[in-house]
């Protein structure tokens, strides 16, 4: 008995390294001395909570109490809403609890699960750390490439992750491809689709209806409500499917996952249509700033569907992301998705924009003067 405890642990986990967040204001701001923060780095909602979501939270009592486990009458909001059963959906701490029930519910050693090169860095850690392999689909002009994904099922393939918007890329998948998709693989691979920024779709074509469910019962979408509902911090996510995978996802989920402050935010969050669309609305003018920027001052850019856009920095994304930085706007390095020049910027308020455009401008010029 000469190993560490270290060399026991689970071998899935002995080459992943932990999920790196966007970098924290209050970090920033002591390491610059700077006070005013921008932060454009993790896809949030800049409006803030929904505050119709606020005060229900403050009126939340009995917080000495266990949630409601089944979360019964956020999911009765979401069925009512959507137009679904109750027992086709599982509530999850942010959508990346889902993701974690999928693989866990699937997925172990001497399996695969299929993901996009450039797709949600999340994927390749919640499989590999069940022991099955993840394998990368290459990107085809940063879009999931659908068939060659179905070119790469072999008869160990269970699960199938697809995020559309994706995220870093902001790409999108028609939902007619999916659907088409769905009809060319085995019906035994489970198809993951992640939807966190389902609200920012405009065209119907895009919108994958969970009425699908119906037809293909290897079929899991997930929504989140991180994004268009602002409410990042409360952790609150669900996916709907057949009832018979829900109620497979419901046996590995911790009984209180989800919080009672979050699950009442979740039902106001739903409700406030105003908020909604104005974040909506937010989004729509601050990406065509951006674009605007990037055309005028010649950086390609990659065309989002979602609350954020991604640009070609033109040099090693440490180095530009360092310049904007020191200028109190933090961006996302793109390194650990394969596109080491590329920077993501989250969309931000009308200011927040202006400033990150000015400081693109100084960038552009620090270039030019090499
Ligand atoms: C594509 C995608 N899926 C899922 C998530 C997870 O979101 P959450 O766990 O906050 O719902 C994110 C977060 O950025 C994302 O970009």
């Amino acid at each position: 008995m000469s190993d560490s405890i270290l060399d026991r642990a689970n071998k899935g986990i002995l080459g992943l390294k932990p999920y790196e967040p966007g970098k924290p204001i209050e970090e920033t701001q002591k390491e610059l001395g700077i006070q005013n923060i921008i932060k454009l780095a993790s896809n949030e909602n800049p409006l803030g909570i929904s505050p119709k979501a606020l005060n229900v939270i403050s009126t939340q009592k009995d917080l000495n109490r266990y949630p409601d486990g089944n979360a019964t009458n956020f999911k009765q909001k979401v069925s009512e809403e959507e137009g679904i059963k109750t027992s086709m959906i599982t509530v999850g701490n942010g959508s990346n609890d889902l993701i974690e029930f999928v693989s866990k519910c699937f997925l172990s050693e001497g399996d695969n699960a299929i993901y996009s090169q450039h797709g949600f860095a999340i994927y390749p850690l919640a499989i590999k750390s069940t022991g099955a392999s993840a394998i990368k689909a290459k990107a085809k002009n940063w879009e999931h490439d659908l068939s060659l994904m179905k070119e790469l099922i072999d008869k160990n393939t269970k699960v199938i992750f697809l995020a559309s918007p994706n995220n870093p890329t902001g790409t999108v998948l028609e939902s007619k491809k999916i659907e088409k998709f769905l009809e060319d693989i085995p019906s035994n691979v489970a198809v993951f689709v992640d939807q966190a920024y389902f609200e920012y779709l405009e065209e119907e074509k895009h919108k994958v209806s969970f009425n699908l469910v119906e037809n293909y019962k290897n079929l899991i979408i997930s929504r989140s409500f991180s994004k268009a509902h602002g409410l990042a911090a409360l952790r609150l996510g669900y996916a709907v499917s057949s009832e018979e995978i829900a109620e497979f996802l419901n046996r590995v989920r911790q009984p209180f996952n989800t919080n009672s402050l979050a699950l009442a935010a979740g039902i106001k969050a739903i409700e406030d249509k105003d908020h909604i669309s104005s974040s909506i609305e937010i989004n729509k003018s601050g990406l065509k700033k951006a674009e605007e920027a990037f055309n005028s001052l010649g950086f390609e850019y990659i065309d989002s569907y979602g609350n954020f856009i991604s640009f070609d920095s033109q040099q090693d994304s440490d180095l530009s992301f360092d310049f904007f930085l020191k200028k109190g706007i933090i961006l996302r390095s793109l390194k650990v998705y394969e596109m080491p020049n590329h920077l993501r910027v989250s969309i931000g308020l009308e200011e927040e924009m202006n400033a990150f455009i000015e400081t693109l401008h100084d960038y552009k010029k620090a270039l030019d003067a090499g």
